[in-house]
C-alpha cells in the first residue's frame, strides 16, 4: 500500500536537548490526536543528526507510523573511512530508513549518481529504506533540460535495482532552487515532475509496484503550502528542511497529509 510520509531532514541543526523537546512535543500531538498512533498508512519520519539517532529511535519507538531515518551513510559497511557512519551502525541505531543523494551532499560534498547507486545497495543490504533524493538546478530548468536530468538521477543511482528492492525505496522530488529559499515549487510544477517519475517507474517496473511507490515532495514545504501540495494525486508528502524544526509547523505539515 502506498504510504502517505512526512518526513524531517533536519540537517546540521538541533542538539540533542533540542531534539527530544522536539520529538516528544509531535508524539504526544499525535496520540492526542490519533489515539492509536497514525493510519496504516501514514509515516512521520524524523532525521536527526548521527549524534541523536539512537536516542530518537528509543523515543518514537511506541508511537505507531513514526520512524526514524539518518541523512546519509557510507557506501562501505565498514573500514578505514574517518568520520563516516555506516548502514550497519545506522540501523543497530534504530533507525529505518536513510536519506540518500540529498542535493546537499550532491553539491557540498560532490557525491556522484555512481556512488549514490552504491550507498543505495548498501543501504538495502542492511534492511534501510532508502529516501532517494532527486531534482534539478535553477539553470537546469531554465535550460528545459529537468526531466532529462531527473532521469538520469534515477537511471544511474536507482534503477538498477530488482522488484523486490525498488519496492523498499522512497523518492524525494527536491529541486535545487527551492531547497532553503523560501520559493516552493508550484503545485502544478510538483505533480508535473512526479507524475513524469512514476511514469519512469511503470515503464521500468510495471504499474502495481510503480503506484505502491510513495514520491515525495521536498522544497520550502510548510504550513502554508503543504496541502494544496500534497493534494495532487502523485505527491505523496513530504521532505522538510527549515519547517520540520519547529514542533507546531511540522504538526501542521503532518495534519495537511
Ligand atoms: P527546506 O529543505 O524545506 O528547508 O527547503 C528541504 C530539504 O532540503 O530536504
Amino acid at each position: 500500500m502506498r504510504k502517505k510520509i512526512v518526513a524531517g531532514n533536519w540537517k546540521m541543526n538541533m542538539t540533542s536537548d533540542e531534539g527530544r523537546r522536539l520529538v516528544k512535543s509531535v508524539i504526544m500531538d499525535i496520540k492526542e490526536r490519533f489515539s492509536n498512533g497514525l493510519p496504516e498508512d501514514y509515516r512521520v519520519i524524523f532525521a536527526p543528526p548521527f549524534t541523536f539517532l539512537e536516542e530518537c529511535s528509543k523515543l518514537v519507538s511506541n508511537t505507531k507510523g513514526v520512524y526514524v531515518a539518518a541523512q546519509n551513510c557510507h557506501s562501505a559497511e565498514k573500514g578505514a573511512f574517518t568520520g563516516e557512519i555506516s548502514a550497519v551502525m545506522i540501523k543497530a541505531a534504530g533507525a529505518d530508513y536513510v536519506i540518500i543523494g540529498h542535493s546537499e551532499r550532491r553539491t557540498i560534498f560532490a557525491e556522484n549518481n555512481a556512488f549514490l547507486a552504491q550507498k543505495v545497495n548498501t543501504a538495502i543490504k542492511n534492511n534501510l529504506h532508502p529516501i532517494f533524493c532527486c531534482g534539478e538546478s535553477l539553470k537546469e530548468r531554465e535550460e528545459n533540460i529537468h526531466f532529462n536530468v531527473v532521469e538520469t538521477q534515477l537511471q544511474e543511482s536507482l534503477f538498477h535495482l530488482p522488484d523486490h528492492q525498488i519496492k523498499s525505496c522512497v523518492i524525494a522530488y527536491e529541486p535545487v532552487w527551492a531547497i532553503g529559499t523560501g520559493l516552493n515549487a508550484s503545485p502544478e510544477q510538483a505533480q508535473e515532475m512526479h507524475a513524469f517519475i512514476r511514469n519512469l517507474l511503470m515503464k521500468k517496473y510495471g504499474k502495481a509496484i510503480s503506484s505502491d511507490i510513495s514520491i515525495l515532495y521536498g522544497g520550502s514545504c510548510n504550513g502554508e503550502n503543504a496541502r494544496v501540495l500534497f493534494g495532487n494525486s502523485d505527491v505523496d508528502g513530504g521532505l522538510i528542511g527549515g519547517a520540520s524544526l519547529k514542533a507546531v509547523e511540522f504538526m501542521r505539515i503532518i495534519m495537511s497529509l
